[in-house]
Protein backbone atom coordinates (compact mmCIF):
# COMPACT_ATOMS: atom_id res chain seq x y z
CA UNK A 1 0.00 0.00 0.00
CA UNK A 2 1.23 3.47 -0.68
CA UNK A 3 1.41 5.41 2.36
CA UNK A 4 2.43 8.58 0.63
CA UNK A 5 0.44 11.40 2.21
CA UNK A 6 2.68 14.39 0.46
CA UNK A 7 3.75 14.53 -3.00
CA UNK A 8 5.72 17.84 -4.20
CA UNK A 9 6.64 17.21 -7.96
CA UNK A 10 8.95 19.54 -9.58
CA UNK A 11 7.94 22.69 -7.81
CA UNK A 12 9.72 26.31 -8.99
CA UNK A 13 8.84 29.92 -7.60
CA UNK A 14 10.34 32.90 -8.30
CA UNK A 15 10.03 36.45 -6.61
CA UNK A 16 9.90 39.60 -9.06
CA UNK A 17 11.46 42.18 -7.14
CA UNK A 18 11.18 46.30 -8.11
CA UNK A 19 13.55 48.61 -6.37
CA UNK A 20 11.83 51.51 -7.45
CA UNK A 21 8.41 52.24 -9.42
CA UNK A 22 10.14 52.64 -12.78
CA UNK A 23 13.88 50.42 -12.32
CA UNK A 24 13.46 47.19 -14.14
CA UNK A 25 12.37 43.97 -12.86
CA UNK A 26 14.83 41.77 -11.06
CA UNK A 27 14.22 37.75 -10.12
CA UNK A 28 14.85 35.61 -7.27
CA UNK A 29 14.14 32.48 -8.28
CA UNK A 30 13.39 31.10 -4.36
CA UNK A 31 12.89 27.38 -5.55
CA UNK A 32 14.14 25.91 -8.37
CA UNK A 33 12.64 22.16 -9.32
CA UNK A 34 12.19 20.85 -6.04
CA UNK A 35 10.54 17.22 -5.67
CA UNK A 36 9.97 15.22 -2.74
CA UNK A 37 7.74 12.85 -0.75
CA UNK A 38 5.81 12.72 2.72
CA UNK A 39 4.34 9.26 4.12
CA UNK A 40 1.89 8.66 6.74
CA UNK A 41 3.57 9.07 10.50
CA UNK A 42 6.77 10.51 8.62
CA UNK A 43 8.97 13.56 10.37
CA UNK A 44 10.67 15.10 7.30
CA UNK A 45 13.47 17.13 8.00
CA UNK A 46 14.47 20.49 5.53
CA UNK A 47 17.00 22.47 6.54
CA UNK A 48 19.43 24.50 4.55
CA UNK A 49 21.03 28.47 4.92
CA UNK A 50 19.26 31.06 5.59
CA UNK A 51 17.54 32.23 2.31
CA UNK A 52 17.61 28.90 0.38
CA UNK A 53 13.77 29.12 -0.03
CA UNK A 54 12.67 26.55 2.99
CA UNK A 55 9.42 28.29 3.68
CA UNK A 56 8.93 29.30 0.98
CA UNK A 57 8.24 25.56 0.03
CA UNK A 58 6.26 25.42 3.51
CA UNK A 59 3.94 28.25 2.06
CA UNK A 60 3.39 26.81 -1.68
CA UNK A 61 2.16 23.39 0.41
CA UNK A 62 -0.04 25.31 2.20
CA UNK A 63 -1.11 27.48 -0.91
CA UNK A 64 -0.23 30.80 0.73
CA UNK A 65 1.84 31.45 -2.66
CA UNK A 66 1.59 30.23 -5.88
CA UNK A 67 4.66 28.16 -7.63
CA UNK A 68 5.08 29.23 -11.29
CA UNK A 69 5.42 25.65 -12.00
CA UNK A 70 5.12 22.05 -10.77
CA UNK A 71 2.57 20.16 -8.31
CA UNK A 72 1.54 19.85 -4.55
CA UNK A 73 -0.72 16.68 -4.03
CA UNK A 74 -1.95 16.09 -0.38
CA UNK A 75 -4.02 12.70 -0.31
CA UNK A 76 -4.56 12.29 -3.65
CA UNK A 77 -6.00 15.95 -4.04
CA UNK A 78 -3.78 18.26 -6.04
CA UNK A 79 -3.48 21.37 -3.46
CA UNK A 80 -2.53 23.33 -6.92
CA UNK A 81 -5.98 23.02 -8.56
CA UNK A 82 -8.20 23.52 -5.50
CA UNK A 83 -10.99 25.20 -5.62
CA UNK A 84 -12.37 27.97 -2.39
CA UNK A 85 -14.30 24.90 -0.43
CA UNK A 86 -11.59 22.24 -0.77
CA UNK A 87 -9.38 24.86 0.26
CA UNK A 88 -10.77 25.95 3.42
CA UNK A 89 -10.90 21.40 4.16
CA UNK A 90 -7.24 21.43 3.32
CA UNK A 91 -6.86 24.43 6.06
CA UNK A 92 -7.96 22.09 8.75
CA UNK A 93 -5.94 18.59 6.99
CA UNK A 94 -2.66 20.79 7.17
CA UNK A 95 -1.61 23.34 10.11
CA UNK A 96 1.82 25.19 10.84
CA UNK A 97 3.62 25.74 13.72
CA UNK A 98 5.92 29.18 12.80
CA UNK A 99 8.62 29.93 15.60
CA UNK A 100 6.91 31.68 18.57
CA UNK A 101 6.80 35.39 18.34
CA UNK A 102 4.41 37.97 19.71
CA UNK A 103 2.35 38.54 16.31
CA UNK A 104 1.57 34.35 16.13
CA UNK A 105 -1.09 33.94 19.04
CA UNK A 106 -3.69 37.11 19.69
CA UNK A 107 -2.77 39.14 22.72
CA UNK A 108 -6.78 40.43 22.81
CA UNK A 109 -7.95 36.55 23.47
CA UNK A 110 -7.49 34.21 26.13
CA UNK A 111 -6.21 30.77 25.92
CA UNK A 112 -9.95 29.22 25.99
CA UNK A 113 -10.88 31.76 23.59
CA UNK A 114 -7.66 30.86 21.27
CA UNK A 115 -8.21 26.76 21.42
CA UNK A 116 -11.97 26.92 20.50
CA UNK A 117 -11.27 29.52 17.71
CA UNK A 118 -10.21 26.55 14.96
CA UNK A 119 -12.89 24.22 16.99
CA UNK A 120 -15.16 26.37 16.09
CA UNK A 121 -14.53 27.89 12.32
CA UNK A 122 -13.88 24.41 11.17
CA UNK A 123 -16.98 22.65 13.29
CA UNK A 124 -14.67 19.86 14.54
CA UNK A 125 -17.07 18.61 17.72
CA UNK A 126 -20.46 20.00 18.41
CA UNK A 127 -21.19 22.91 19.85
CA UNK A 128 -22.04 21.75 23.38
CA UNK A 129 -18.71 19.57 23.78
CA UNK A 130 -16.31 22.53 22.79
CA UNK A 131 -15.19 23.14 26.51
CA UNK A 132 -14.55 19.70 27.07
CA UNK A 133 -12.66 19.42 24.32
CA UNK A 134 -10.53 22.75 25.02
CA UNK A 135 -9.65 20.95 28.48
CA UNK A 136 -8.83 17.61 26.54
CA UNK A 137 -6.41 19.46 24.11
CA UNK A 138 -5.30 21.58 26.77
CA UNK A 139 -4.51 18.82 28.85
CA UNK A 140 -2.76 16.99 25.64
CA UNK A 141 -0.05 19.23 25.31
CA UNK A 142 0.96 19.69 28.73
CA UNK A 143 -0.93 22.89 30.07
CA UNK A 144 -3.17 23.30 33.53
CA UNK A 145 -6.54 24.06 33.20
CA UNK A 146 -5.94 26.88 35.57
CA UNK A 147 -4.00 29.08 32.82
CA UNK A 148 -7.20 28.70 30.48
CA UNK A 149 -8.64 32.59 31.43
CA UNK A 150 -5.08 34.03 31.09
CA UNK A 151 -4.13 35.98 27.93
CA UNK A 152 -0.64 34.97 26.27
CA UNK A 153 1.46 37.78 27.79
CA UNK A 154 0.84 36.37 31.01
CA UNK A 155 2.40 32.85 29.86
CA UNK A 156 6.16 31.59 29.08
CA UNK A 157 7.54 31.23 25.27
CA UNK A 158 7.05 27.52 25.90
CA UNK A 159 3.78 27.57 27.35
CA UNK A 160 2.60 29.58 24.07
CA UNK A 161 4.31 27.27 21.86
CA UNK A 162 2.31 24.42 23.40
CA UNK A 163 -0.99 26.72 22.97
CA UNK A 164 0.13 27.21 19.08
CA UNK A 165 0.68 23.33 18.58
CA UNK A 166 -2.59 22.76 20.69
CA UNK A 167 -4.06 24.79 17.72
CA UNK A 168 -2.83 23.04 15.11
CA UNK A 169 -4.18 19.31 16.22
CA UNK A 170 -7.42 20.89 16.96
CA UNK A 171 -8.49 20.10 13.61
CA UNK A 172 -7.29 17.07 13.45
CA UNK A 173 -4.54 18.13 10.95
CA UNK A 174 -2.51 14.53 9.39
CA UNK A 175 0.32 17.52 8.28
CA UNK A 176 1.92 19.98 10.31
CA UNK A 177 4.44 21.80 9.28
CA UNK A 178 6.49 22.95 12.18
CA UNK A 179 8.88 26.14 10.90
CA UNK A 180 11.68 26.39 13.17
CA UNK A 181 9.15 25.68 15.92
CA UNK A 182 12.14 25.99 18.78
CA UNK A 183 14.46 28.06 17.40
CA UNK A 184 13.24 31.13 19.94
CA UNK A 185 13.01 29.43 23.04
CA UNK A 186 15.70 28.45 25.64
CA UNK A 187 17.54 25.52 25.04
CA UNK A 188 16.08 23.41 28.11
CA UNK A 189 12.50 24.46 26.61
CA UNK A 190 13.48 23.12 23.11
CA UNK A 191 13.91 20.07 24.15
CA UNK A 192 10.45 19.65 25.94
CA UNK A 193 8.65 21.13 22.59
CA UNK A 194 10.34 18.29 20.42
CA UNK A 195 9.40 15.74 22.79
CA UNK A 196 5.86 17.02 22.95
CA UNK A 197 5.65 17.05 19.11
CA UNK A 198 7.26 13.46 18.99
CA UNK A 199 4.88 12.03 21.66
CA UNK A 200 1.98 13.94 19.38
CA UNK A 201 3.28 12.16 16.17
CA UNK A 202 2.50 8.90 18.06
CA UNK A 203 -0.60 9.53 19.81
CA UNK A 204 -2.03 10.91 16.60
CA UNK A 205 -0.51 9.45 13.75
CA UNK A 206 0.95 12.91 12.67
CA UNK A 207 3.25 13.38 9.75
CA UNK A 208 5.61 16.46 10.13
CA UNK A 209 7.48 19.09 7.60
CA UNK A 210 10.04 20.53 9.93
CA UNK A 211 11.82 23.21 9.16
CA UNK A 212 15.11 23.82 10.64
CA UNK A 213 18.88 25.30 10.45
CA UNK A 214 19.39 23.02 14.18
CA UNK A 215 20.95 20.07 12.91
CA UNK A 216 20.85 18.59 16.58
CA UNK A 217 17.20 18.68 16.65
CA UNK A 218 16.50 17.72 13.33
CA UNK A 219 18.71 14.50 14.12
CA UNK A 220 16.65 13.65 17.02
CA UNK A 221 13.57 14.56 15.41
CA UNK A 222 13.46 13.30 11.84
CA UNK A 223 12.43 10.18 10.00
CA UNK A 224 13.86 11.78 6.80
CA UNK A 225 16.28 14.74 6.01
CA UNK A 226 16.16 17.16 2.24
CA UNK A 227 19.34 19.25 2.33
CA UNK A 228 18.73 22.38 0.39
CA UNK A 229 21.26 24.85 -1.40
CA UNK A 230 20.21 28.49 -2.95
CA UNK A 231 16.67 26.83 -3.66
CA UNK A 232 17.53 23.34 -4.53
CA UNK A 233 17.56 20.37 -2.65
CA UNK A 234 21.37 18.57 -3.18
CA UNK A 235 20.76 15.64 -0.42
CA UNK A 236 17.64 13.83 0.45
CA UNK A 237 17.87 10.64 2.42
CA UNK A 238 17.22 9.04 5.59
CA UNK A 239 18.09 10.99 8.79
CA UNK A 240 21.12 8.65 9.90
CA UNK A 241 22.67 8.87 6.36
CA UNK A 242 22.64 12.48 5.53
CA UNK A 243 23.52 13.99 8.81
CA UNK A 244 26.60 11.41 9.68
CA UNK A 245 27.61 13.39 12.73
N1 LIG B 1 7.72 37.76 -0.67
C1 LIG B 1 8.95 37.74 -1.16
N2 LIG B 1 9.31 38.60 -2.12
C2 LIG B 1 10.54 38.58 -2.64
N3 LIG B 1 11.52 37.72 -2.28
C3 LIG B 1 11.23 36.84 -1.31
C4 LIG B 1 9.94 36.80 -0.69
N4 LIG B 1 9.95 35.80 0.24
C5 LIG B 1 11.17 35.27 0.20
N5 LIG B 1 11.96 35.88 -0.72
C6 LIG B 1 13.34 35.53 -1.08
O1 LIG B 1 13.34 34.17 -1.49
C7 LIG B 1 14.48 33.48 -0.98
C8 LIG B 1 14.02 32.30 -0.12
O2 LIG B 1 13.37 32.80 1.06
P1 LIG B 1 12.76 31.86 2.19
O3 LIG B 1 12.06 32.72 3.16
O4 LIG B 1 12.00 30.77 1.55
O5 LIG B 1 14.10 31.26 2.83
P2 LIG B 1 14.32 30.36 4.15
O6 LIG B 1 15.14 29.19 3.73
O7 LIG B 1 13.03 30.10 4.80
O8 LIG B 1 15.22 31.31 5.06
P3 LIG B 1 15.31 31.43 6.67
O9 LIG B 1 16.08 30.22 7.15
O10 LIG B 1 16.05 32.69 6.89
O11 LIG B 1 13.91 31.47 7.21
C9 LIG B 1 15.29 34.53 -0.23
O12 LIG B 1 16.26 35.01 -1.11
C10 LIG B 1 14.28 35.60 0.11
O13 LIG B 1 14.90 36.85 0.20
MG1 LIG C 1 12.23 30.61 6.71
Amino acid sequence: MDNTILKVKGLSKQYIIRNGLFSKKRYIHAVKNISFNIKEKEAFGLIGNSGCGKTTVANIVLRLIEPNSGTVEFMNQTITELNEKDLRNLRKDIQIVFQHTKTVLDPKMTIMELIREPLHIHHIVPEDEIEDEIDRLLTMVGISLTEKVKYPTQLSGGQNQRIIIARAISTRAKLIICDEPVSALDVSVQGQIINLLLQLKEKLNLSYLFISHDLKVVKYMCDTVAVMNAGEIIQIGPTEEILKI
